[in-house]
């Protein structure tokens, strides 16, 4: 694979796919996380040459229909200010010109979503360098994430899409001690994370709506939780790697509404209760591993009294010795609103990405990147 580092950008006319993919609203952007990731690789591009066109997706519109909701325009006047340049915003790839610009969100272009050979091709053939930083992109079959990297005559990995593989490889390499902990709702969602992840770690702490699945496999007492009845079986077999850590103690409420909330061991779970937090067992505290791989909070973290596991883990996390590797859109979230990203070894940028990774399977991106 080719890294943008030790790429010749000189002067030369460089495309750069970029995931910006931010939550906007009324043409405010909610959270900065990406666009500060991509900031990096822009300059990095910016000292060699101003030939410099920015393409990224952003929603999930349409194709062949202009929608000013999903415009990449507040994104754009964000990078003017942060960068001290006037950016021209296009809407095709014709006549690019030779200083930095925009191109309007890619998944307006008809073709985008199917990879479809003539944009491919349109997007290769406008650049000397194609640059493919959308790491959180990089699980999408696309043209602007796959075909042009194929036909470009010169295409690299940029800073930030290095950067999170290296950080996810030395992770998950043979022999590595890693703990892993998997939260979110669904055992289905995340199966293949999981199973994964246990082939590769000495435990896997479970929490959230998966933990309930995992506690009525085991036999316990689960009251009203969610659970997925379906996934039963399969958290059976799973639990006979004897690596699936389940919580001992939870909290159990009437409803998420509720204000009666009781901390209770798992033999205990009242029958007209459901479990929406649990409390992070001690002895994962004393773990010794040179990992931990994080996806997914442990309880409803968004409402305060459910969010006792996932702070715990965190605090945890921010003081462990091993390296913590955490990922994913909910757990940026979660990390964002209790703690900071920077106390963390390494935080993906990517949310379907990072679990496509994690579940070890090949993200197109990376292996049109390997051919190059
Ligand atoms: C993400 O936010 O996970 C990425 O930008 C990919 O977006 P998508 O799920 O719409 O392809
Ligand atoms: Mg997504």
């Amino acid at each position: 694979m080719n890294h943008l580092e030790k790429t010749d950008i000189k002067d030369k006319k460089v495309g750069l796919r970029v995931d910006l993919n931010v939550p906007i609203e009324n043409g405010e952007i909610l959270s900065h996380e990406r666009l500060s990731a991509a900031l990096p690789t822009i300059l990095h591009i910016l000292k060699q040459t101003e030939k410099l066109c920015v393409i990224t997706h952003l929603g999930r519109p349409r194709e062949g229909e202009f929608d000013i909701n999903q415009s990449v325009l507040p994104i754009k006047k964000w990078f003017e200010k942060r960068l001290n340049m006037n950016i021209e915003l296009l809407n095709n790839f014709e006549n690019i010109p030779d200083n930095i610009c925009f191109m309007e969100n890619i998944r307006f272009f008809i073709g985008e979503k199917d990879n479809d050979k003539n944009l491919s091709q349109q997007i290769a053939n406008v650049f000397d360098v194609y640059v493919m930083d959308a790491f959180a992109t990089a699980h999408r079959t696309a043209a602007s994430t796959f075909g042009a990297i194929e036909l470009s005559k010169n295409a690299c990995a940029g800073l930030l899409f290095s950067d999170e593989i290296k950080n996810l490889e030395s992770a998950l390499e043979e022999n590595k001690q890693i703990l892993s902990v998997v939260g979110g709702s669904k055992v289905s969602t995340k199966l293949e994370v999981i199973k994964n992840l246990i082939t590769k770690s000495s435990s896997v702490v479970v929490g959230g709506g998966i933990a309930n699945t995992f506690l009525k496999a085991a036999g316990k007492p689960i009251g009203n939780s969610l659970v997925e009845d379906n996934m039963l079986d399969t958290a059976k077999e799973l639990l006979t790697t004897n690596k699936i850590i389940l919580p001992k103690n939870v909290y159990v409420a009437e409803s998420p509404q509720s204000n009666q909330v009781k901390l209770v061991s798992v033999e205990d779970v009242p029958k007209n209760k459901m479990i929406l937090d649990i409390e992070l067992n001690e002895e994962i505290m004393s773990f010794d591993h040179e990992y931990i791989i994080w996806n997914g909070p442990l309880g409803i973290f968004e409402i305060d009294q459910f969010s006792n596991g996932t702070k715990q883990l965190i605090d945890f996390l921010e003081n462990s010795k091993s390296k913590v590797i955490a990922g994913g859109g909910e757990t940026l979230f979660a990390i964002n609103k209790f703690s900071d990203i920077n106390k963390f070894h390494y935080v993906s940028t990517a949310g379907g990405a990072f679990l496509e990774y994690l579940s070890g399977n090949r993200l197109p991106s990376i292996e049109a990147l390997r051919l190059k």
